[in-house]
């Protein structure tokens, strides 16, 4: 971008913002890190700024004494995410933000579409510069977040997507490409589809898991009812749930095999292989059974 403003991150802590704070921390941008704990990380010309989706006043709070020109964009976990984030893009724009980066996901349309459909639709109405990102399942899944406790406890990966196949993609082509949508230069006013490398079922994920861990390593399938009933024990909310488990059914019908060069195009760079990913998970020890 042409000015030296701030770039706010909000979901600051997550796995895709925090790997774009490492970016613009060693492109030498300053970083906004906005989450509910306002965790300060590490990194120069990155603060962190207590933030939440639900209470404007730490919003006025992040804005001041900043000039925030740019912002990425990570609604909250909420069915109806779009009121509280379309309402923040408002305040923003009033408080010279140019550049929204949305975090949205593939199997939402940019326009009509739940959750985080109904903000990209939003962006397209208002003149601003934007991007809206649109990643598949991510590799972290396996290791940071839902199926990590059963595959390092149960040696078991459950879905409800059958046979369906995946371009897992990693948190950090995701990060690269939003690092570019925030920093370019001209604003890329488009969406990305941001897939991996290559399609794999999750009973592929499990077999090259056997694989790297030596033990063997199942993956479970079952129906949508009982993914709903697996989900929901997890406190999700009963909306959430029912769009979760449908884009299980989704991919059990096949919605996301596909692939791209989204990565490749926008950072330079081949998106990461999943056995590249897993073997540098492998290092950090969570799918160790603990002793
Ligand atoms: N996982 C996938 O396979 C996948 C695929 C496609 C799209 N997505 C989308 O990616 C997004 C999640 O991104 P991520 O995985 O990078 O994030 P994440 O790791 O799930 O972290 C969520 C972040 O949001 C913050 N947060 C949660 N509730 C908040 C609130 N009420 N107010 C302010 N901040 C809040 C959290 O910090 P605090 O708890 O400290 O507030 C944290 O920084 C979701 O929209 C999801 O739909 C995920």
């Amino acid at each position: 971008m042409s000015t030296n403003g701030t770039i706010l991150l909000t979901g600051g802590t997550g796995k895709v913002s925090s790997r774009i704070a490492s970016l613009l921390s060693a492109n030498g941008n300053p970083t906004l890190i906005a989450s509910r704990s306002g965790t300060t990380p590490a990194l120069t010309h990155c603060r962190g700024v207590k933030f939440d989706w639900y209470d404007p006043d730490t919003w006025t709070i992040a804005f001041s004494n900043t000039s925030i020109t740019a912002a990425f964009l990570v609604a909250p976990p909420d069915p109806d995410c779009a009121p509280p984030v379309n309402k923040f893009i408002d305040f923003a724009i009033d408080r010279g933000v140019k550049r929204f980066v949305l975090l949205s996901a593939s199997l939402l349309p940019v326009e009509d579409g739940p959750m985080m459909s109904q903000i990209s639709k939003y962006l397209l109405t208002l003149k601003v510069e934007y991007a809206i990102l649109r990643p598949t399942w991510f590799m972290e899944n396996f290791s940071e977040v839902q199926h990590q406790p059963s595959i390092q406890n149960e040696d078991r990966i459950v879905t409800a997507t059958g046979k369906g196949k995946v371009p897992f993609v990693a948190a950090s082509d995701i990060a690269a490409v939003g690092f570019h949508a925030l920093t370019d230069e001209v604003p890329h006013n488009t969406d990305h589809v941001i897939l991996g490398p290559e399609l794999l079922s999750y009973s592929d994920v499990a077999a090259l898991l056997t694989n790297k861990l030596n033990r063997k390593i199942t993956h479970v399938s079952i129906s949508e009812e009982e993914i709903v009933t697996i989900f929901s024990s997890i406190g999700l909310a009963p909306d959430l749930v029912k769009a979760l488990a449908a884009m299980e059914t989704a991919i059990r019908g096949g919605a996301e095999e596909r692939l791209n060069d989204a990565v490749l195009k926008v950072t330079g760079k081949k998106p990461k292989t999943l056995e590249a990913f897993v073997d540098e998970v492998m290092g950090t020890g969570v799918w160790e059974k603990k002793a």
